[in-house]
Formats: C-alpha cells, structure tokens, sequence
C-alpha cells in the first residue's frame, strides 16, 4: 500500500524514536508521529512522504497509553526545549534506555553489550543552573524574550519553564520589564540593528549566586548603570557581565566580555569540590545528576592510586579534580584558554595537588604532551562535546593503549560509533544511562572500555 500525504491511517505505535517520536510502520514503511507514545493505536494524518519514511500528525488518540500524563507547560508544543512532558517520568527513563540499547544493537552482536536502567532524577523539575534567552522584535513589533521554537528563529514569549531554575527566570523577566520601559533596543537579525542580542543567567545551585550575562551587539547600552542597580539590588546578582557579540552568527555568546558587576565569575559545590565559573567556559546545566555522573564514572574506573589519570576535554577540571583521590595523577585537556584558567584555580581552591591542565585541541595535545613529558596513560577519561572524538584521538588511544577508557557522553550514537571504532583492541560490556536532562530526548552516558589484552 502507498503511503500518501494527506491521507488518513489508523496505526499502531511500536517504539519511541530519539527524538521522542511515536514510530509506527504500514508495511514496513516507517512512520514519525511527533507526541505518540509506544503501545498506542492513533489515527494520523500523513503530512510529508519520503523514499524511506513519512511524518504523520496526531488526528486522535484512539487508545491511550497508560504512560500518557497531562501536559503542564503552556508553550510544549511550541518550544524547542522539551520533548517528553507529555509521558510519566518513569517511562522517559525506559525510553532514554530502549533508545540506547537499540542503537547498540544496530552496532555490535545483541546482547553483548548491556545499556542499564537510566538514573532519574528524585525531583526532575527546575534542574538547570543556566538559561539562555533571545531577545527580539516580533512582528507585531513588540519586544519579546523567551526560547526559540522549534527548529525556528521564531521567539515563543517567555513562560513558566518548569526545567530552568526560577530565579534566572525572574531576573530574566526584570530585565525585560526594564528594556521595555526604557525603550533598549533588541537585537534585529536581519537588519543587524538593536542593542541586546541575549540574555544569559548562570546559577550556582548550592552557592545561590547568579552571574548575569547581557550579550549586546555595541559596547553602548543605554540606562547600562541603572540596570546594573536593579539587579544588584533588588536580585542579589553577584557578577554583571556585558559580552560583546557583534557577528551575524547563531553562537550566543561573543569574545569580549566587560565586567560591569562583581569579579567577572561565581562559584557553585559540587560533592565536596567548589568550583569556579566564568562567563565562557563549560559546566554541566544540571549539577544534581553531574554529581552523580562524576561518582558513577570513578566507581566504573575502578582507580587506583598507581594510576595515571589523563581526563581529555576536562572543561573547568569538574571530572579530574572528582577523581584526584584516587589516583596518582591527573593530566587534564581542554581547548578553551578561560576554561583551563578556571580549572587551574579550582585545583588550587579544593588543594589539589596531583593534577596539571594543558590547554588545547586533544587531537594534538594528547600525543604532545605524552611526547613531551614523557607520561602515558594508564586510564583515560573522555567527556567530549557531541561530535564524539576526532580519528587521531582514536588512533592515539589505539597505540597509547590504556588499560581503560571511561567514556561519557551526551550522544549516545557517537558513543556508539567511537566503540565501533576501537573494538579491535577495546570491549565494552555495559552503558550506564544518566538522566541529565529530564524531559528532553537528550541522555548522557557512561562506559568503560576495557583493553582486550588486560581482561582475565
Ligand atoms: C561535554 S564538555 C565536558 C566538560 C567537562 N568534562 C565537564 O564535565 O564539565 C566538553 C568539553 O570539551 C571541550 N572541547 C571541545 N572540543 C575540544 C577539543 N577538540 N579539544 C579539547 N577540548 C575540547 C569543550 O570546550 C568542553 O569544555
């Protein structure tokens, strides 16, 4: 039977895609129905035909999942932020884990590697410790701050967002309140005219303390001090920056940063560990479960005091400084300046003193530093961004040949294919899921890979 767009079928829904999409198949043909949930029987209406699959909307839930839970956010469908409110918690969880096993399974035999129940959070709600608001006009010309919807640079005015703290929340809405009055310009797109481009609020969870970060397209913002004012006063900011970012680009944040407020930084706790944070450099948005993460991640390592740790793309040193303890060690990598200042400093706030930090790309830093200082691995964490590592890093590893390699991700399929990758000479046995971002399709994961030769 030939799938046409705009017909309508009657399917029923057999798994969960990655994105959260409902998948269902009319003779083999695959079919994507954003907000269908596993085990349910829907009639859809074919909006998009490819060669190899179709899109369907949802026309009526003719039964229902059990998992299906009321909807508590206004603006879900809209918003490019979440994914799976509209499914119980506990089954997000189930679906984060089913997602990865069956990418594992595309990849290696069945059942030779295991991918673990995912590690929810007790209360999933207001997690993140950072926001990111655009600021626009839209058109009916008024000023609007909020998210982006989905796949869209369309603003969706801002709401009650129930996975960013509240704070940043409020403070970004004080912010808005007092450019419309004092009539600050935002930022056009197109015509690259306006003044503020973003807001950015970072929240230290455990400290209290809120950096706010305005991104501006000229070093010149009008009633600059008065709003420096407010949000000292009557928000307790710590630290205001001014970031300037005057390139026609989706990257939010520019290269210049002015300290209007406070000493440019805040600092958060994490476990024992205080950490400092600056405007630019990377820290997990959710710390509860980074905590987590970080504990699951030495204990799957199994360290011990003779090793040599090297912790690649090591961010503020989070990772390294957790692990110090219990092992000899530490070597961190990690490409930006600002970042390797602050993990530098952290070392020495939390009186650490087995761990040295090398700026730089780890596709040439690794080797460069096992060159030059003569120090070889015995255990390896990575923790790289979503492209997964680059094919020196690979080959590196491959000839360096730790004992282990603790890999953590945030992308589960790049995971997947970097242990495709060094299964000549590594084995991985299980995956643990964590759930970083709670509502969202995303999942961050931890293995260990195992060298061949070492396994008993
Ligand atoms: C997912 S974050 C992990 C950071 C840290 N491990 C943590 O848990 O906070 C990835 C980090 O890799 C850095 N990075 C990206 N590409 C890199 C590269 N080619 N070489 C070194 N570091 C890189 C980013 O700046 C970022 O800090």
């Amino acid at each position: 039977m030939e799938i046409k767009k705009n017909e309508e079928y009657v399917v029923d829904i057999i798994d969960n895609g990655m994105e959260g999409e409902g998948i269902a198949k009319i003779n083999d043909f695959v079919i994507f129905i954003s907000g269908a949930i596993k085990g349910e029987k829907i009639k859809i209406l074919i909006v998009k035909v490819l060669k190899t699959h179709a899109y369907g909307k949802i026309v009526k839930i003719i039964e229902k999942s059990p998992y299906r839970i009321e909807e508590d956010c206004t603006t879900y469908k809209r918003c490019g932020g979440c994914q799976l409110r509209h499914i119980d918690y506990e089954e997000t969880l189930n679906i984060k884990q089913r997602n990865v096993q069956n990418l594992v399974n595309k990849v290696f035999k069945k059942g030779q590697i295991k991918v673990h129940k995912t590690i929810g959070m007790g209360n999933p709600y207001h997690y993140r410790n950072k926001a990111q608001y655009p600021v626009a006009i839209n058109k009916e010309g008024k000023v609007q701050i909020g998210v982006f919807a989905q796949r869209s640079h369309e603003i969706i005015q801002m709401q009650k967002c129930f996975i960013q703290n509240e704070i940043a929340e409020k403070i970004a809405f004080a912010i808005y309140k007092f450019i419309k009055q004092k009539g600050i310009e935002p930022y056009n797109e197109k015509e690259q005219t306006g003044i503020l481009r973003h807001i950015v609020i970072k929240v230290g969870m455990r400290t209290h303390e809120v950096m706010c970060i305005l991104v501006v397209n000229n070093k010149k913002m009008p009633c600059e001090s008065q709003l420096v004012d407010m949000l000292v006063k009557e928000y307790d900011v710590k630290t205001i920056i001014k970031n300037i970012n005057d390139k026609n680009t989706n990257v939010i944040l520019g290269n210049q940063n002015i300290t209007l407020h406070g000493d440019g930084y805040i600092y958060d706790i994490l476990g024992e560990y205080t950490f400092k944070i600056s405007p630019i450099s990377f820290y997990q948005v959710n710390p509860v479960q980074a905590e987590v993460l970080y504990n699951i991640a030495i204990e799957m390592a199994n360290l011990t005091k003779e090793d040599i740790l090297f912790d690649l793309y090591c961010g503020i040193g989070t990772i390294g400084i957790f692990a110090s303890p219990y092992v000899k060690k530490v070597y961190g990598i990690e490409i930006v300046e600002q970042a390797i200042k602050d993990a530098k400093e952290n070392a020495k706030i939390n009186k650490i003193d087995n761990i040295e930090f090398y700026v730089g790309d780890v596709e040439r830093v690794f080797s460069n530093l096992m060159e030059k200082k003569q120090v070889y691995p015995d255990v390896i964490i990575v923790d790289p961004p979503r492209k997964g590592l680059d094919k020196n890093t690979i080959n590196n590893i491959l000839a360096v040949q730790p004992k282990k390699v603790v890999y953590i991700s945030c992308n589960p399929a790049t995971m997947v294919r970097d242990m495709k990758l060094l299964e000549e000479k590594y084995e991985v046995k299980e995956i643990q899921p964590v759930d970083m971002f709670p509502f969202t399709s995303h999942v961050e994961c931890c293995s260990v890979l195992y060298l061949k030769d070492s396994i008993q």
